[in-house]
């Protein structure tokens, strides 16, 4: 793998990282007590460090141009070869799929899937569904790429879907139902940010979703306008721009494809040597507010859960939520179980007669219709995980 290669560069961010964080805890303990010198010197050393950031990250962002070419998508499977005869055989088999789900603007809708969520009646089966009974979202689906994290899983996507793309990990088993946090896991979720790199690099826009996230109505329409990144919340705090508050989840995210989220995600990646054994989402927690990220201009948004909620903060207004997302869920079964009621809930709420207007005149209601609530989460509860 081209990571190998760049070991070196990358243990030179670490140290960067690091010595961020350890001189972030210097000043907030020692600044206002020490004399003047002492002080001075550590804000040069700290304005040297990020300089140094700066620059290792910029040059990490020349070097990543290479790394996503041919030989990264390389021992291709039979079924990814199939697509490559339909296309030429120069053409990157990701390129015909991203071209066929493209919108006009170059955005697409990206997910990744493995053998144990794309079983039937499983999570896929349910993502799929929420489309079809969203409102006005079943025209999204002609836009969704799925990249397929092994044979089973490809070959259950193509049955279902039009756009299913198999990324082939060499030395890599991502069949069964990963451990929360176990290597597989962490090397499945890492694999994601690179692939959203290169999908970035090939100058694609694109909202990343989970499978476990059930689409109810277009996000679209309320995103904002002029940020780069948005990412949905486990736990949101009122203020979109606050970037300490806000509970990221990496899960959904809508991306921007521009020479500053190119960067940032080349910089997200090489930070995970920084933080050994941290999933994608911890790691960004821990660099959301790292000077680089300002240095190069990039603009964070946190999506409200009343829009994009989840089980650790359900969307409250059934007439506004977009999506909700079995976060704060451990464990396959508990998801289902509780994706189902939820799906539920929702054809319960698209069923009720439009608000009182329409009723018939002489039925005097004058009373506005109640909210509905959600019967979930039932057997997801409480504990801030994925
Ligand atoms: C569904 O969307 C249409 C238009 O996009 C809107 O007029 C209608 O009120 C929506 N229905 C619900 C239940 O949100
Ligand atoms: C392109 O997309 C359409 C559906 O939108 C699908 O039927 C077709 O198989 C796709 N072609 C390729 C080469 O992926
Ligand atoms: C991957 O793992 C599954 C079960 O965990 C197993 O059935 C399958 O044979 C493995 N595939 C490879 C290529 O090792
Ligand atoms: C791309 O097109 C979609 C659908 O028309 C629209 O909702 C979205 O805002 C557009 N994105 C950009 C970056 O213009
Ligand atoms: C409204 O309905 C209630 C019973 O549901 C009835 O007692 C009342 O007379 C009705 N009022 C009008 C103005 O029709």
């Amino acid at each position: 793998m081209t990571s190998k290669s760049l070991t070196p560069v990358a243990a030179l961010v670490s140290v960067t990282v690091v010595g961020n964080n350890t001189t972030i805890s210097n000043k907030a303990s020692s600044a206002p007590k020490h004399h003047h010198h002492h002080g001075f010197v550590k804000r040069i050393l700290r304005i040297a460090l990020v300089f140094l950031g700066v620059i290792l990250a910029t040059l990490l962002s020349f070097i990543s141009v290479f790394p996503h070419d041919r030989s990264y998508y390389d021992a291709l499977s039979p079924f990814s070869a199939a697509n490559s005869q339909a296309s030429g055989n120069n053409v990157d088999p990701l390129d015909t799929v991203l071209r066929n789900a493209s919108m006009k603007n170059k955005t697409i809708i990206v997910t990744t899937l493995n053998d144990a969520w794309a079983e039937p009646n499983s999570i896929f089966d349910l993502f799929l569904e929420s489309f079809r009974i969203g409102n006005n979202t079943k025209r999204l689906l002609k836009h969704l790429v799925v990249i397929c994290l092994d044979q089973k899983a490809y070959a259950r996507c193509l049955a279902l879907h039009p756009h299913c793309y198999q990324l082939y990990t060499q030395g890599a088993n991502f069949t069964s139902e990963a451990a929360f946090m176990s290597s597989d896991y962490l090397h499945m979720m890492w694999r994601r940010i690179q692939i959203l790199t290169s999908i970035l690099e090939k100058g694609y826009s694109f909202v990343f979703t989970d499978t476990d996230i059930m689409w109810l109505r277009d996000p679209f329409q309320q995103f904002f306008p002029n940020a780069d990144f948005q990412i949905a919340c486990d736990y949101f705090r009122g203020d979109s721009y606050d970037v300490n508050s806000n509970l990221p989840n990496g899960g959904f995210t809508y991306v921007i494809s521009n020479q500053r989220t190119i960067k940032f995600y080349n910089f997200w990646h090489f930070s995970r040597k920084a933080y050994p054994n941290n999933h994608d989402q911890d790691v960004l927690n821990k660099i959301k507010s790292d000077p680089f990220i300002s240095s190069i201009g990039l603009k964070m948004m946190f999506l409200d859960t009343k829009y994009f909620g989840g089980f650790c903060q359900p969307s409250k207004d059934f007439n506004l939520v977009c999506t909700m997302h079995a976060n704060c869920c451990v464990g396959l079964d508990n998801k289902v179980n509780d994706l189902k009621i939820l799906l539920q809930d929702w054809r319960n709420y698209m069923a009720l007669p439009p608000p009182s207007s329409s009723t018939s005149p002489n039925s005097n209601t004058t009373t506005p219709r109640t909210m509905p609530s959600w019967t979930v989460p039932q057997n997801c509860r409480g504990r801030h995980l994925l």
